[in-house]
């Protein structure tokens, strides 16, 4: 698939260019970057060189990742990045299959706290459920990543439980993760269910 944009009055998700190199690389120096994500580190300018030339056209290409740049509609600047991997089916209990995605998403620092990821998710996943490539969005975090609980509670996920992260964290391991879900019937409201934990600000 070829990027394309998708947009709100609040936010604006285009295609990463490499001209964002500064932004990514200056971003990606976050200390809460190596603790929960699974960026390398330390990271250097041609990690985010390698992230914009190659990693997300190929994702697109491949229709394995789509990564969209997230921006202020008002302005060209980068602000953060959200991605939805095409994970493949999943079998439910009733044995129906589903076509599982996955949603990840990092801000930079001077962006945070305006409400921007339960923005960004609302967009990706109403295209994504209305182009029929997905009936469910996965989300996790290391257990402990509270700002990422929030902004997926906030979004509409169901909390399904902690447990090993699906993705293997940069060590090779499985931390423990807290893990949730949103259907394409969801309403999108706050559920009940989360641990006090994983909202407690
Ligand atoms: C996760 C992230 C994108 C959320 O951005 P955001 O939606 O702007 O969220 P905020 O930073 O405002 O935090 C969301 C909420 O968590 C709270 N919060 C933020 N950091 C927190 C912390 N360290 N401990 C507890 N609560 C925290 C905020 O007060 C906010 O509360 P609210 O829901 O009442 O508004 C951003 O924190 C980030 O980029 N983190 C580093 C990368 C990352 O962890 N990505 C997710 C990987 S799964």
């Amino acid at each position: 698939m070829q990027p394309f944009s998708l947009s709100s009055p609040l936010a604006l998700l285009d295609a990463p260019v490499v001209g964002d190199v500064d932004r990514v690389f200056e971003y990606c120096q976050d200390p809460l970057f190596e603790r929960y994500l699974t960026v390398p580190w330390p990271y250097h300018l041609e990690h985010a060189e390698g992230f914009l030339a190659e990693y997300v056209p190929s994702g697109w290409m491949s229709d394995r990742e789509y990564t969209w740049a997230l921006r202020d509609p008002a302005g060209p600047d980068l602000l953060g990045v959200i991605c939805l991997r095409l994970s493949g089916e999943s079998v439910a209990a009733d044995a129906s299959v589903h076509r599982v995605g996955s949603i990840g998403f990092w801000l930079g620092a001077p962006y945070r706290g305006r409400g921007l990821i339960p923005e960004a998710q609302r967009l990706v996943a109403d295209w994504a459920f209305a182009a029929g490539i997905i009936d469910v969005l996965h989300w996790e975090c290391l257990v402990g990543n509270v700002a990422s609980a929030r902004a997926a509670w906030k979004s509409g996920f169901r909390y399904s439980g902690t447990g090993p992260s699906v993705t293997a964290y940069r060590d090779g391991t499985f931390p423990d993760s807290w893990h949730g879900h949103l259907a394409a019937g969801d309403d999108r409201s706050r559920q009940p269910g989360w641990p006090a934990a994983a909202l407690a600000r």
